[in-house]
């Protein structure tokens, strides 16, 4: 990776992988792409380059890669779990269409491309418990069926063209900077604001209902960790599941009870949010991931607790 396209850097992922990257790779070889309404800020503008990046717009993706001389684009455009059901149709022109105006600059102008997929890419029929690397796959969420999709075109861009493409299936990820907007996993950040604000929780996803989830530094160090992959030890490509923790609503309250003895919770389930979340995986099997790319994480519920507590008590003071 020399020059690097963050496409959505403003986004819940994009925003700290920006940063992550600018650290490893010196501020002015990542390009912080955004949409119009979504411009970066503050330090994440200061520190480096940034331009429009409207995946429907493939010019305006090719112009920004010829400029910088980009060799590797982050893809991190994309609705999430529950807005995209609300909006199935700009989920697949945002998810889908611009996938392919992606792949297509990078076919031509040779560069490596990261698209997450997700946890979201399972579905009912798909075995819930240590869900195994190569598996059913029929979502049952506009969002699952893009994802698959995202891992399929992908593969194609990959074995037709030699595009190095190449994505891991998140978990929920967790994170005290930017909020994340419309997931189903996301009662797992808002659970440490109320916590830290003094306010009772109520949680909209059933007791008992797993998940798997991750604290966000794992998530960044695996979306850079493969695109530094050796491609030699890649047997898969799009993409890896990956795995660190997985929790029902319970454990995650006790989890911060333990720091916050007064805190509470109460149930109030939102129907659409626990019908996506019981056609997810309880738990993923990331063998292939650990085997092919040394895939390791560092944070349980227990570490990720204490870090989330310790920096949210600090940003909301
Ligand atoms: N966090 C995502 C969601 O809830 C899952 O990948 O939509």
């Amino acid at each position: 990776m020399k020059n690097v396209l963050v496409i959505g850097s403003t986004g819940q992922i994009g925003s700290e992988l920006t940063r992550e990257l600018r650290k490893r790779y010196g501020n002015d070889s990542i390009i912080a792409g955004y949409i119009k309404g979504a411009e970066p800020k503050g330090e994440l503008k200061e520190s480096g380059p940034s331009a429009e990046a409207d995946v429907t717009n493939p010019e305006m993706i090719a112009n920004i890669v010829k400029k910088y001389n980009v060799d590797t684009i982050y893809n991190l455009a994309a609705l999430l779990s529950v807005v995209a059901e609300k909006k199935p149709q700009l989920a697949w022109k945002i998810g889908i269409d611009g996938l392919w105006n992606i792949l297509e600059v990078a076919r031509e102008n040779n560069c490596a491309v990261f698209t997450p997929s997700s946890i979201g890419s399972f579905g009912p029929s798909t075995p819930h418990v240590q869900t195994p690397q190569d598996t059913v796959q029929r979502p049952c969420t506009i969002y699952g069926v893009s994802k698959v999709t995202t891992e399929l075109l992908s593969d194609y861009y990959f074995k037709k063209y030699g595009v190095d493409t190449r994505s891991v299936r998140f978990p929920g990820l967790i994170s005290y900077v930017t909020p994340p907007g419309g997931g189903t996993t996301d009662y797992a950040v808002d659970i440490y604001y109320s916590a830290v604000r003094g306010e009772k929780f109520v949680c909209p996803i059933k007791k008992g209902t797993l998940m798997d989830m991750m604290y966000m530094p794992d998530g960044l160090h695996a979306a850079i960790s493969l695109m530094e992959a050796d491609p030699t030890r890649l047997v898969h490509r799009n993409g890896f599941n990956i795995a660190s923790m997985s929790f029902d609503p319970d454990e995650i309250f006790q989890a911060i009870k333990r720091h916050k003895p007064n805190f509470e919770m109460e149930y109030d389930v939102d129907m659409l949010k626990q019908g996506i979340a019981d056609s997810w995986p309880d738990s993923l099997d990331d063998s292939c991931a650990r085997a092919e790319w040394d895939w390791k994480p560092q944070y349980d519920l227990e570490s990720m607790t204490v870090d989330m507590l310790k920096n949210l008590e600090a940003k909301l003071k």
